[in-house]
């Protein structure tokens, strides 16, 4: 049993089954490339795998700062296949990313751990981590969804002069690029818990508008005369016949006229089209206005997570998913 440093050439898919084993919606293999490859100027990645006597990889842990975080703030997170557990390993990545935040002069980790996991969330509180918030996860039938219901909505959004379309409808050039930043991070700022800056557009532009799974068509929006008001963002997970509802915001000024639920509806046709059995979403739990907007379009609630975070003097690392 060993821990060394992540080949990207040759680990990104067991660092997928670990990482699903304790995500809420599935990672793909595309994703976790995407994950080692996009490596801007101030970004900090350190990524680690931990593997058995055979060799074969059975956990992974990573601590990572995004270029725009505040100095010193980094994410860590280490976990094992829970067949995995219970042998050390999770300890022993644990300090490894330990070491590595401390000559990085870390001061403020974040983590998460899943609520239904005791031990993990044990292993957690003992490293010093607080709960900061709580987020789930809800999936919906895309072929089971019936949208009667919602079509008078649906036709009271067009009457107001709200034209629900995407990206692609602009050509995704430069313009509308700008234009999509800017509604998500206007609208981002009012998530529930989101305290931490504004995505910078050039990130923006690298890490969601070049992604693999970036599809201008996924990128659904509602305008009023040439103003974008709201967005709904569908990012297509094709290997598992799933899909993603990775935010949806709309203008302060626009809310409560039912252009969430109009695009939400374009978000479902969008994924239902494109092979998606099943769209997932994920929110902060005190997020009453999407909460509710799920309930009313029939996500079914799964369970969440514990968004973690703990201050450090001297750098420590504490981690979510590891045996006891
Ligand atoms: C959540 C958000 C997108 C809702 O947008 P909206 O256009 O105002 O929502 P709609 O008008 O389409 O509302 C549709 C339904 O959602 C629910 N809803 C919307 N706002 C609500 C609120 N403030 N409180 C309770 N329920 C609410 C209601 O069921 C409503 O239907 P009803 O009006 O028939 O009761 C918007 O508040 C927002 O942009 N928030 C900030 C970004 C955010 O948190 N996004 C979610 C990240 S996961």
């Amino acid at each position: 049993m060993s821990i060394r440093l992540a080949n990207p050439g040759t680990d990104v898919r067991s660092i997928a089954d670990v990482v699903n084993a304790y995500e809420l919606a599935p990672v793909e293999i595309d994703m976790v490339k995407q994950w080692f490859d996009y490596m801007p100027p101030g970004r900090i990645a350190h990524r680690t795998v931990a593997t058995d006597e055979a060799g074969l990889v059975v956990g992974y842990g990573a601590a990572v700062h995004e270029a725009w975080w505040p100095e010193g703030e980094f994410y860590v997170w280490v976990g094992l296949l829970p067949e995995a557990r219970g042998r050390g390993l999770g300890r022993r990545l644990a300090e490894d990313a330990q070491l590595f935040l401390k000559q990085r002069g870390a001061s403020l980790l974040t983590s998460e751990v899943r609520d239904d996991d005791p031990v993990s969330q044990r292993f957690a509180r003992h490293n010093g981590f607080e709960v900061t918030s709580h987020t789930f996860s809800s999936f919906l039938s895309t072929e089971a969804f019936d949208e009667t219901p919602f079509r008078a909505t649906l036709a009271g959004v067009e009457f107001q002069g709200i034209r629900v379309c995407s990206v692609a409808d602009f050509g995704d050039g430069p313009e509308a690029r700008r234009a999509l930043h800017e509604v998500n991070a206007l609208t981002s700022r009012d998530i529930p818990g989101n305290e931490g800056p504004d995505m910078p557009f050039d990130v923006f532009e690298t890490w969601i508008c070049g992604s693999d799974w970036y599809r201008p068509a996924g990128q659904l929006i509602a305008v009023d005369k040439a103003r974008w008001v709201g967005v709904c963002a569908v990012q297509l997970l094709p290997q598992s016949q799933k899909a993603y509802n990775v935010m949806t915001g709309v203008l302060r000024e626009y809310r409560g006229r039912g252009i969430a639920l109009a695009l939400k509806i374009m978000a479902i046709r969008y994924a239902r089209e494109h092979g998606a059995r099943v769209l997932y979403t994920s929110n902060a739990s005190n997020n009453a206005a999407m909460v509710a907007l799920n309930r009313k379009l029939g996500y079914q609630p799964q369970p969440g997570k514990y968004l973690l975070a703990k201050s450090v003097i001297e750098a420590q690392t504490s981690v979510a998913q590891v045996e006891a």
